[in-house]
């Protein structure tokens, strides 16, 4: 049967490659809402909005008025909220705009769903999270649980963590039919260039000094972000209402690890000797409150909705460098402007 489905964050990096996959997968109707912060960027699905299935809007998921308009215009059955600031980095900097977006934002979107929602049948609200809230887990623990106990340390997870508690209490005091799906760092094309990944990949490529925060040795467990859209289609098509899935690919790494293994995929992509590009690293102040390692146990999902990740890191990272590479324009357009100040404040010479 066909839905109607509100992707809101849609013009994201993870919300455009889901965009792609459900656009491809069913025969839904997808009504897209993205703000267009500075991370939103419509040039990530620009085929995809030439469809007839999809319609782009370009508002606030704080907006309680364009809310009501839209469950009202349209019989949106399935929400998929993926919009939120998404940077820790810029969480320290600014945390007032991730309380209003990833707070208010989905206290916005709950009254609508709630205040829409005469019945449940059909409805699902499905509530992106990440693997932050849980805090740092120490070296020898084992992965996170959804019985983990939330432990966030940045404005940004803490963000996520309350906007958790709202979805969940949304569903034990109004019956609302929601699902929260947490999961660990994404990578993939489109990722927006200042975050690990791209931004080592892009200095390297350019011959820039790449910064590493700390002693480089924090631990992150990385997921492609194609098996991460293909859990939450899982979680769509059989997910358990009131349950949260936590999603991950169970590959741990150091960031330094990343780092070099991404300069010597750097060195083999321009056929220059492996060893040149690890010139580059250089280490700089750590980020505060810096989570030490983050690790998921992906046995309920795996279990329960038969899902297994397909990407491993190791081989994707040459061709994720080839991507960057061939989408160069994509990413200096991105890189100019207000980016540019950003990365002089966050890197600036006292830091680097
Ligand atoms: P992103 O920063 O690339 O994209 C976020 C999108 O949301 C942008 O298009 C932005 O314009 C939009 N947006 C922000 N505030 C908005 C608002 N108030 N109203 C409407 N649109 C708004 O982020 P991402 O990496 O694609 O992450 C998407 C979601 O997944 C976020 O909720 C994030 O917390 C979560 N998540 C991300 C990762 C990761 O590794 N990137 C991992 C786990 C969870
Ligand atoms: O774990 C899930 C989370 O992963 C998501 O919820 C967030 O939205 C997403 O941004 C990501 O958060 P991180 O803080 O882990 O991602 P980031 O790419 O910013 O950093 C990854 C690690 O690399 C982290 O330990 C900090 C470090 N780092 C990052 C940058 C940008 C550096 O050492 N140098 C850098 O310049």
């Amino acid at each position: 049967m066909k839905r109607t489905a509100l992707i809101t964050g849609g013009a994201g990096f993870i919300g455009g490659n889901f965009l792609r996959l459900v656009h491809e997968h069913t025969d839904d109707q997808l009504i897209v809402v993205d703000s267009l912060t500075y991370a939103g960027n419509l040039s990530r699905i620009t085929e995809l909005l030439k469809s007839s299935r999809i319609t782009f809007i370009k508002g606030d998921i704080v907006d309680t008025k364009l809310l009501a308009e839209l469950f009202q215009k349209y019989n949106i059955s399935v929400i998929v909220n993926f919009a939120a600031e998404s940077h820790v980095d810029r969480s320290i900097l600014n945390p007032g705009t991730f309380i209003k977006s990833n707070i208010e934002g989905v206290y916005s979107l709950l009254e609508a769903a709630r205040k829409s929602w005469l019945s449940t049948e059909g409805r699902l609200f499905l509530h992106i999270s990440s693997d932050e809230v849980f805090g740092s887990l120490p070296a020898q623990a084992s992965s996170f649980t959804v019985e983990s106990r939330y432990q966030p340390s940045s404005p940004y997870s803490a963000c996520k963590a309350a906007a958790d508690h709202l979805v969940r209490a949304w569903h034990a005091t109004y019956g609302l039919p929601v699902i929260i799906s947490s999961c660990s760092n994404n990578y993939g094309p489109w990722q927006f260039p200042e975050k690990l990944i791209p931004l080592t990949i892009l200095n390297a490529l350019e011959g820039k000094e790449i910064p590493i925060y700390g002693d480089g040795l924090q631990i992150r467990d990385w997921i492609h972000v194609e098996d991460h859209c293909r859990a939450l289609l899982k979680i769509i098509q059989r997910g358990k209402i009131g349950e949260t899935y936590l999603v991950g690919a169970q590959q741990e790494y150091t960031n330094g690890d990343i780092v070099h293994k991404i300069c010597n995929a750097v060195d083999d992509f321009k056929s220059i000797p492996r060893g040149t590009t690890q010139k580059l690293p250089i280490f700089v102040d750590d980020r505060p409150g810096h989570d030490r390692r983050y690790a998921i146990d992906n046995s309920k999902l795996s279990k329960e909705l038969s899902w297994m990740p397909y990407h491993r890191l190791e081989t994707n990272l040459p061709l994720l460098v080839e991507w960057y590479a061939r989408h160069h324009a994509w990413a200096d357009e991105i890189r100019s402007g207000d980016y540019m100040k950003y990365y002089e404040r966050q890197y600036g010479a006292n830091k680097i």
